[in-house]
């Protein structure tokens, strides 16, 4: 089979997306900023096919479990319907030229090298490297903001794994959310001490899809507006503290906006909660050591893994102490690149 190779990296949002104003064209209700992690990486391999086959991870899957990229596919097959595929330089097989690509099916080989579904953002990272490979395959020449507004289709946060460094994903005003996409607003060098440290407390399937959380949230939440404004009021300030490599206002402006984020889950109806035991444990020793003056801050996404935001000369200190916590894997990461 003719194929293209593709990758992106995961990212965490600093200042968090958290509920959607159009849930068909994924247009979120506040804008949202993240930076780029290098040590998760998806890496997914297209090529065009008689149907749509999908494998994660060297297994095929399921139909629940592949529903969203079946629902992305049907979603870039009618956006670009009447456009005709070609194939790139590295593809020579002519009997594959010229086709309509709403006629057009994928095979779909998708390695992620960390766990699936752990609150990781594989979301983000595997529909960013999906449309950056239909966009390779199919010889669309989009360029990165069209790019992010393909990515967004599949997963909120895709929309800022098309590039590395620090993205913004700007909440848009447009009905079908051709301004709502993201853009790099500092690249991986501008602060190459950062660190972020992952540690994945429970690698295992999240018990509610931030898609329904979301909506939970939105919908029942006494505290959600509250949230929207002051987040939005963050993602202002946490611009100027990442241009300043602020590593305390990043992360005062950071954790506070995820404690709230989490705080909106818990005055839902029903409430949702995240967290475990393990979590909090995480995030009491973070808080003690920042007592003890290594300087470290907490975020934590849909899931139950808190990532710490750091510099590096504290990294192997923070390692240590993560030691005495059972049962955790820890990731270290800096800013992903390009
Ligand atoms: O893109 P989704 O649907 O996986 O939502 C991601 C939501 C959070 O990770 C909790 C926050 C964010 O901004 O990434």
């Amino acid at each position: 089979m003719n194929t293209v190779i593709a990758s992106a990296n995961a990212n965490i949002a600093l200042i968090k997306y958290w509920g959607k104003r159009d849930e068909f064209f994924m247009l979120p209700t506040k804008s949202s900023i993240s930076v780029s992690l290098d040590a998760l990486k998806t890496t997914t391999e297209i090529g065009f096919g008689n149907s749509d086959t999908i494998k994660l991870n060297g297994v095929f899957v399921s139909d629940n479990a592949n529903v969203k990229i079946l629902r992305f596919l049907h979603v870039f097959r009618k956006k670009f319907a009447t456009y005709k595929s070609f194939p790139n330089s590295s593809i020579q097989d002519t009997s594959l030229q010229y086709k309509y690509l709403q006629d057009s099916f994928f095979q779909i080989n998708s390695v992620n090298n960390f766990p699936t579904a752990a609150g990781l953002a594989s979301s983000a990272s595997g529909f960013a490297a999906l449309a950056k490979g239909l966009n390779e395959l199919c010889g669309l020449k989009l360029d990165s903001k069209e790019l992010s507004i393909l990515a967004r289709r599949g997963s909120g946060s895709a929309s800022r794994s098309i590039i590395g460094g620090f993205n913004l994903w700007h909440k848009g005003v447009c009905p079908q959310g051709s301004d709502s996409y993201s853009e790099q607003i500092f690249k991986a060098d501008h602060w190459p001490d950062l660190r972020i440290i992952i540690t994945v407390v429970q690698a295992k399937q999240k018990p509610i899809s931030s898609t329904q959380a979301m909506q939970v949230t939105v919908k029942t939440s006494k505290i959600y507006q509250d949230w929207l404004r002051n987040s939005e009021r963050r993602v202002k300030l946490i611009l100027d503290a990442i241009g300043n490599k602020d590593l305390d206002i990043v992360g005062e402006l950071a954790q506070i906006d995820c404690l709230e984020m989490h705080e909106t889950m818990r005055t839902s109806n029903p409430p949702i909660n995240y967290w475990t035991d393990k979590t909090v444990k995480i995030i009491e020793l973070v808080n003690k050591l920042r007592a003890s003056g290594v300087q470290c801050y907490f975020t934590i996404d849909a899931g139950p893994n808190v990532k710490i935001l750091t510099l590096e000369k504290y990294q192997d200190k923070i390692l240590a102490e993560l030691k005495n916590i059972e049962d955790i894997q820890t990731i270290v990461s800096g800013v992903a690149g390009d």
